[in-house]
């Protein structure tokens, strides 16, 4: 049997180079893919085994192109992508630059369709009963008034989810989401060195901790295996029990 091909963006560190160890431990072989070229090139060396990276701004749709095509060549057909890439670039909303508010959405949402078209393509054209997990968030749902574009971008996703899971189907190909709360990486390192910060983040938490990027990547890596093969359009939110509860008092 031929090793089946993952590729991760945003894969430089914390979930999505979590998200590519968790996929290599599964036996697949992981391209790795970040903007980040040294750091994803430092990231593959790491992970070792047959681990390959190739650098990528995921807002960029020619070098979106330009990924899959060289994938295709010199490793092959991608069947298992995770779109994990992703920036919040926090404002005040008041003050908030449209130029911003761009940015988030080239990355976190049109790059997850370009690159879900992409791949899907060459799914088809191949008959590959492939899996699309894109990295979601709880803020798909709760908002922070500081982070606007970001959370209109994670709505964004589970909407592109659910309509490309519609469209893929028929296909066998299988489109999910994983929607992380507040997980111990860069992302959160604000959040994290600050204790007034980090008490009110507990006081949403449930489970009284940040979660690990090796917690999401489990997710992923259940979503992307057979385990899963009657899920598709969903999204699962690794939140510590966040999204459940309506304290008032
Ligand atoms: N950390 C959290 O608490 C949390 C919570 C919810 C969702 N998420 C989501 O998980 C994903 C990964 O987050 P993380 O915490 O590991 O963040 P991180 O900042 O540690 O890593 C993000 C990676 O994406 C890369 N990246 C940024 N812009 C890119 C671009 N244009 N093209 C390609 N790569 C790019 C960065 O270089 C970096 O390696 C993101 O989509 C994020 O929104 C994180």
């Amino acid at each position: 049997m031929t090793q089946k091909i993952a590729l991760v963006t945003g894969a430089a560190q914390g979930i999505g180079y979590a998200c590519a160890k968790a996929l290599a431990d599964d036996g697949f072989r992981v391209v790795l893919s970040d903007v980040n070229a040294e750091g994803v090139a430092k990231a593959a060396e790491t992970l070792g085994g047959t681990a390959v990276a190739i650098a990528c701004d995921m807002s960029d749709g020619d070098q979106i192109t330009a990924l899959f095509d060289q994938i295709e060549t010199e490793v092959g057909p991608v069947h298992t992508l995770v779109n994990n890439a992703g920036i919040a670039l926090p404002g005040r909303f008041l003050d908030y630059s449209p130029d911003d508010f761009r940015k988030v959405l080239d990355v976190n949402v049109v790059g997850v369709f370009l690159a879900t078209q992409r791949a899907a393509r060459t799914m088809v054209d191949k008959g590959l009963k492939g899996a699309i997990i894109n990295m979601s968030s709880i803020n798909a749902v709760v908002a922070i008034p500081t982070i606007p574009a970001y959370c209109a971008s994670k709505g964004g996703v589970n909407q592109l989810t659910k309509s490309a899971s519609l469209a893929l189907a028929p296909h066998g190909i299988r489109v999910n989401a994983v929607g992380p709360g507040s997980i111990d990486t860069e992302m959160m390192a604000g959040v994290n060195a600050d204790p007034q910060a980090m008490k009110i983040a507990m006081s949403r938490t449930p489970l009284q901790r940040l979660g690990s990027a090796t917690e999401i990547a489990n997710t992923v890596a259940f979503l992307a295996s057979d385990k899963a093969s009657y899920i598709t359009g969903e999204t699962i939110y690794v939140d510590g029990g966040r999204l459940g509860q309506n304290y008032t008092c």
